[in-house]
């Protein structure tokens, strides 16, 4: 299946999976409408992005700490997109450890919020406006740290886990619309979300991840992962997999 003439949201375009995403995407004949925050990094990703006859790429700058800026966002997109949406790429998420004693109320407010509620939304919005006999196909970035026991995790891990769990028991219902969800636990990627943890390990956190065993692959590269994106966007067969969380997992155990 060609992805000529489809159109995808890609949320987190301005960085990292979502960035990579994009170009990937728009490579292979899609138009993207790419959400972030900050309108500089978007054109940015924008300019990396292929740009041939029938494919028009937008930009949305949109803070998802605030899931009730989508319905109006969707609007938008409706208004200046001729055609109907095919699917969501959820990248958009905020990582980093936080020890037990700094998760405070807020803080964990927030991290759902952007790794959670706002997908939740996208999802309701779209599933609401989608035309009858149009195929739609929903993907979230989701983390092996859902189900594993890294110290520190526990705010992020439970966003992730809150996705998985709604990619699991939303389908049912979204199937019957003609919309297909999936996610994947991604292990570790190389991408800012990561780089700051070489500060923590001795000849850079890759090394760190192979020499103990933790990730015996090394990090995933974005590219690595806007594959995979591709593969469920474009297979025909991908449908099938409705509803599954589906690791990538670079030799860690899972
Ligand atoms: N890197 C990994 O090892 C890894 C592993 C498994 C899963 N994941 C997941 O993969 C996804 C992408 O991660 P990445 O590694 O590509 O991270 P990244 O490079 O740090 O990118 C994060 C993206 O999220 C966007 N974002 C953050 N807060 C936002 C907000 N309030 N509103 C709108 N956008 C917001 C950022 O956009 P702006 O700041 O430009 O607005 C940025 O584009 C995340 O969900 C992450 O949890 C990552």
């Amino acid at each position: 299946m060609t992805l000529q003439d489809k159109t995808y949201i890609v949320t987190g375009a301005s960085s990292g999976i979502g960035k990579a995403t994009c170009i990937k995407l728009a490579s292979e004949g899609a138009s993207i409408i790419l959400v972030g925050r900050n309108e500089e990094t978007l054109r940015q990703a924008l300019a990396d992005m292929t740009q041939q006859a029938g494919q028009t790429h937008y930009t949305q700058c949109c803070d998802l700490a605030l899931p009730e800026t989508i319905a109006p966002a969707m609007q938008q997109i409706k208004n200046a997109v001729q055609r109907p949406v095919d699917g969501l790429v959820y990248c958009a998420g905020i990582g980093g450890v936080i020890q037990l004693r700094n998760t405070k109320p807020e803080t964990l407010h927030a991290r759902m919020s952007v790794n959670f509620y706002s997908f939740l939304e996208y999802i309701r919005q779209l599933a609401g406006s989608k035309q009858k006999n149009q195929e739609m196909r929903i993907i979230a970035l989701s983390s092996l740290a859902s189900t594993t026991h890294s110290q520190y995790f526990s705010a992020y891990a439970a966003s992730k886990a809150a996705v998985e769990s709604a990619v699991r028991t939303l389908s049912a219902e979204l199937m019957r619309k003609n919309i297909y969800i999936f996610s994947i636990r991604a292990a570790f990627v190389a991408s800012p979300m990561t780089l700051c943890l070489n500060a923590f390990t001795e000849g850079g956190f890759d090394q760190h991840l192979r020499e103990t065993g933790k990730q015996p692959m090394g990090l995933l590269s974005t590219d690595h992962t806007s594959d995979f994106i591709h593969y469920l966007l474009s297979s025909p067969t991908a449908p099938y997999m409705t509803g599954t969380n589906i690791p990538i997992p670079a030799g860690t155990p899972c």
